[in-house]
């Protein structure tokens, strides 16, 4: 009887970049007066931003939130923001911790620069994610959002304007090819800027050999966070017995009673505190 754990399971860089930045102000200002905001949840995980939230942290949940601020220090997400946020921020003169993932905010300088030099820019991924919504946020006018294939037989591009692709981080690669070759085909000036995170693809090769080999699956990680719904999806094709968890207490370990071995995985915003455990309680039971 096994327990396979993968190696990719929890924080990626950027998220653990992003939660390091709070732990660190919070101790940094823990003999000051000075209140500390995030904007957004910084991450995609329940759990720590209440941790973050009984430390003392407050989450700004919205543009009018902000308005009210006058004063302390506002921590941007490791999804990241649209400019005229960085800019209300900074008019209003409050300190400002970016933790924006570096990889998402290297897809903002593109955005930014190609749609400075005229081009009309396409994101390819999901228009609610926040994520998309800030990178959407860096380009001048122009930009359309396309994330599936109905989406992208419709784009037009206007009259004369290059197009610039770009992907939102953690976007399905097979998919992105698929979408960029519709678009590539209707003969604009395209130029393709593949922005999608390799920690994604790993993560999810990894996750998707792992449920192959076992006999149940157990995928850890936050209700909304796409990159566990997606690596949820990948694991259950692969292995019909793959349960989608947000903490060990809505496991039930007597589901596992009958299986010989079985894989853990887990999204780029599960504290490993969580994911050990699971895996300490999964290997009582064998
Ligand atoms: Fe950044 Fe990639 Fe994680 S874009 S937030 S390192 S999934």
């Amino acid at each position: 009887m096994e327990v396979k754990r993968a190696k990719t399971a929890g924080f990626c860089f950027g998220v653990k970049r992003a939660v390091d930045t709070v732990y660190e102000q919070l101790e940094k200002e823990k003999d000051s007066q000075i209140q500390i905001y995030t904007y957004g949840p910084i991450i995609h995980n329940e759990e720590v931003v209440k941790d973050m939230e009984k430390k003392g942290i407050k989450v700004l949940k919205s543009q009018e939130d902000l308005e009210q601020l006058t004063e302390g220090i506002v921590i941007i997400r490791s999804h990241g923001v649209p400019e005229y946020i960085c800019t209300k921020l900074n008019e209003k003169g409050l300190t400002v911790i970016d933790a924006t993932c570096p990889f998402v905010k290297k897809i903002h300088r593109i955005v930014k620069r190609e749609s400075q030099n005229g081009a009309q820019i396409v994101i390819i991924g999901n228009p609610n994610h926040p994520e998309v919504e800030g990178i959407k946020g860096w380009a001048e006018k122009n930009v359309t959002v396309i994330q599936d294939t109905q989406e992208a037989e419709k784009f037009t591009a206007e009259p004369g304007k290059a197009v610039c692709i770009v992907a939102q981080t953690t976007f399905n690669y097979n998919k992105f090819q698929d979408l960029v070759e519709i678009i590539s085909k209707k003969g604009y000036d395209v130029s393709v800027l593949n922005t999608i995170c390799s920690a994604t693809k790993e993560r999810q090769t990894e996750a998707h050999r792992i449920a192959e080999e076992v006999d149940a699956m157990i995928v850890i990680g936050d209700k909304h966070s796409s990159n566990t719904q997606k690596l949820f999806e990948i694991c259950q094709k692969a292995c019909k017995d793959t349960y989608y968890i947000q903490t060990l207490d809505d496991l039930d370990l007597n589901q596992l009673g009958s299986v010989e071995t079985v894989g853990i995985t887990a999204g780029a915003s599960t504290p490993n505190n969580i994911i050990e455990e699971v895996q300490n309680n999964v290997r009582i039971i064998f």
